[in-house]
């Protein structure tokens, strides 16, 4: 079996039981994944530096095999704070009003492909098979074949893959796909991000593009195919028979004394919808004002990119509104939401996902979103809660016995909101059961053999 090589901005092995945080869910599926595979996970330390070295950090840990480099604060801001987050983020989630260009933000993107190119360059071995993940990332294949690499060399987006008339907002937006071009496989997280790849090439690039997903262009030839990423099933089940799980579970029952819980867990991002679901609350407690006190709405939400404005911009905004709707609401023994800005571990999670009646996972664009799976997994089988899920996270494509809405209308999430609080037993039963088949089969395993499978053909 040939070693596998997987690299991604953010490494981050699966924490000891019991430790809190988010890494988002990247760093969450790739630590699974490698679990089960010999091989090297190559990064980012997350470390700054004055000057950078390319030296290289390697550990092992629960079974993975690290080797991180630090990166030079220039890096930092211009390739991480700036092109990937400041630049694509914006624009692979149709925010273009959000996307910033700045020259500096591109250079410091190559510098540091280049960077990555080089020190991982030494460590790949003849039968080695290279994975390179997100947005982060994009040209680093061709910097490799540029080194002369001739392995099967993969990528996956984890992002959603904007369609043509976005993606030409970019500034040398074909100079970014062309180098996708020396991958061996790309994979996207659903069939409308494929599509939309597909159509950019065909359309400004005039490549080649097949009936079966592959492009061909200047004598290359690539695959394109979906290979949505799912759920470590057992691992999460398993984290839920702790003592942990349990004590969280019934923290959370004891806390809501009988009022119907709704969850919402994510990143502080402004592609999750936040402000648009507190407004959806808001307009569901006026809509139902005997809802009030029997509904409570705690919103886990850890901070993400604080260095960037909009990031900063989004934090401030959802404390107002959480402020606003409690302000107007609350009574002196009852608030109608719980804000709460921490990680929690995995095992906690669970125990929270399954306190809730209602899961709300509303991005405005998400390219698969692991949460909406999370909270399926952790229902009881007896006494399932709802998931009510945008219909625009890649998530929608497989589960499609959630309640599916449109995030942009309020009064479509506030009648979800009602109809899944008021939903009979048998119906959430039905419903659960083909969600979590769903979720149990098409899980982080099968994820990670299905494009290695395809990358080694
Ligand atoms: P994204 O990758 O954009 O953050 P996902 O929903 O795909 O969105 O993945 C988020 C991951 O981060 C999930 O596995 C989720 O459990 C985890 N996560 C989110 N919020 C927290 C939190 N407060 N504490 C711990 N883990 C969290
Ligand atoms: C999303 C991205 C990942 C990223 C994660 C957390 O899942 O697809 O690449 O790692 O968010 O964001 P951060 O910037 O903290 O790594």
């Amino acid at each position: 079996m040939s070693r596998l090589i997987v690299v991604s901005n953010r490494v981050s092995v699966p924490k000891a039981r019991g430790a809190a945080g988010s890494q988002g869910g990247l760093a969450v599926a790739l630590g699974s994944a490698l679990k089960e595979r010999r091989g090297i996970w190559f990064g980012w330390s997350g470390k700054e530096t004055d000057t950078f070295t390319g030296d290289l950090n390697m550990q092992k840990n629960e079974g993975v095999t690290t080797a991180t480099i630090d990166l030079e604060s220039q890096d930092v801001d211009e390739y991480y704070n700036g092109y990937a987050n400041r630049t694509l983020w914006p624009l692979f989630h149709y925010r273009v009003d959000l996307a910033e260009y700045e020259s500096g933000f591109g250079k410091g993107y190559e510098r540091v492909n280049q960077r990555f190119a080089d020190s991982l360059g030494p460590l790949i071995d003849p039968e080695d098979m290279v994975w390179v993940h997100d947005y982060h990332l994009m040209p680093l294949g061709s910097r490799l074949r540029e080194r002369g690499n001739k392995n099967r060399i993969g990528f996956f987006l984890h992002i959603p893959w904007p369609p043509r008339n976005l993606l030409v907002a970019l500034p040398f937006h074909e100079r970014l796909v062309l180098t996708m071009l020396d991958y061996d496989l790309i994979g996207f997280q659903d069939e409308e991000s494929v599509d939309s790849f597909l159509g950019y090439c065909r359309k400004e690039l005039q490549a080649e593009v097949g009936e079966d997903g592959t492009v061909t262009y200047d004598g290359r030839t690539v695959k394109v195919a979906a290979f949505p990423i799912g759920l470590d099933y057992e691992e999460f089940l398993e984290g839920g028979t702790t003592g942990d799980a349990r004590q969280m579970e019934q923290r959370m029952r004891s806390s809501s004394r009988h009022r119907k819980v709704i969850i919402g867990v994510d990143r502080l991002d402004y592609s999750k919808g936040l402000p648009e679901r507190f407004d959806a609350l808001g307009r569901f407690f006026d809509t139902y004002p005997d809802r009030v006190k029997q509904t409570l709405y705690v919103q886990i939400a850890p901070p993400s990119r604080q260095d960037v404005a909009t990031y900063q911009r989004i934090r401030n905004t959802l404390e107002q509104k959480a402020g606003q709707i409690n302000g107007e609401r609350s009574e002196v023994d009852m608030v109608p939401i719980r804000y709460v800005n921490r990680g929690y571990s995995r095992q906690e999670l669970f125990g929270i996902y399954r306190s809730a009646h209602v899961g709300l996972v509303t991005p405005l664009r998400d390219g698969m979103n692991l949460v909406a799976k999370e909270y399926v997994a952790a229902q009881d089988p007896e006494d399932p809660g709802v998931l009510v899920l945008s219909r625009f996270a890649g998530a929608a494509e497989q589960l499609t016995d959630a309640l599916l809405i449109n995030p942009h209308s309020m009064e479509e999430m506030s009648e979800a909101i009602r109809e899944a609080i008021d939903m009979p037993l048998d119906e959430r039963k039905a419903r659960w059961e083909k969600l979590n088949e769903v979720i149990k089969t098409t899980n982080v395993e099968k994820w990670r053999a299905d494009f290695v499978e395809a990358l080694s053909a």
